[in-house]
């Protein structure tokens, strides 16, 4: 088993790169491709599945995360974001939102068109977010 460390991100921008090929996104035409690591080493991807009844539509982010949460991991450490466009795309608040779920300090990877590689953490991109400990306990 390989360490999630051993996953470098170059590595997995390009397991992004592969799971924006199969993007649906007839509507948008905007592809996005989306790859993590999990604190148990393994690496999944995914990316955005469009719908006619738009607001449907899910984002790779997401979809990833949840290939991730549905096989049992419940870590994730790192996230690559690559897309069709020329500038680097953050992943969107509702993502944002759901990625907090499932993570403790997360890595955000993200870059232009073959560019250079950005790295954010997720606390900065989501300040005061709301989480499990926000909740009352009884
Ligand atoms: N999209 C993502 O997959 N991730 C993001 O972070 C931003 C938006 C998708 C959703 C939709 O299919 C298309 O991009 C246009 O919003």
């Amino acid at each position: 088993m390989r360490n999630s460390a051993d996953i470098p991100d170059r590595e997995l921008v390009n397991l992004a790169i592969e799971a924006m090929a199969n993007s649906y996104s007839p509507y948008s035409k905007f592809r996005v491709g989306a790859a993590l690591v999990t604190g148990s080493g393994r690496a999944y991807s995914g990316t955005n599945v469009e719908n006619a009844s738009y607001g449907l539509t899910v984002c790779a982010e997401r979809v990833a995360l949840f290939k991730a949460v549905s096989e049992g991991e419940r870590e994730i450490t790192r996230l690559a974001v690559v897309s069709s466009s020329e500038e680097p795309v953050f992943p969107c608040g509702a993502c944002r939102q759901v990625l907090n779920e499932f993570s403790t300090k997360l890595t955000v990877v993200i870059t232009s068109g073959g560019g250079a590689l950005e790295r954010h953490t997720l606390d900065k991109l989501l300040p005061h977010a709301f989480g499990g400990k926000s909740l009352p306990t009884k």
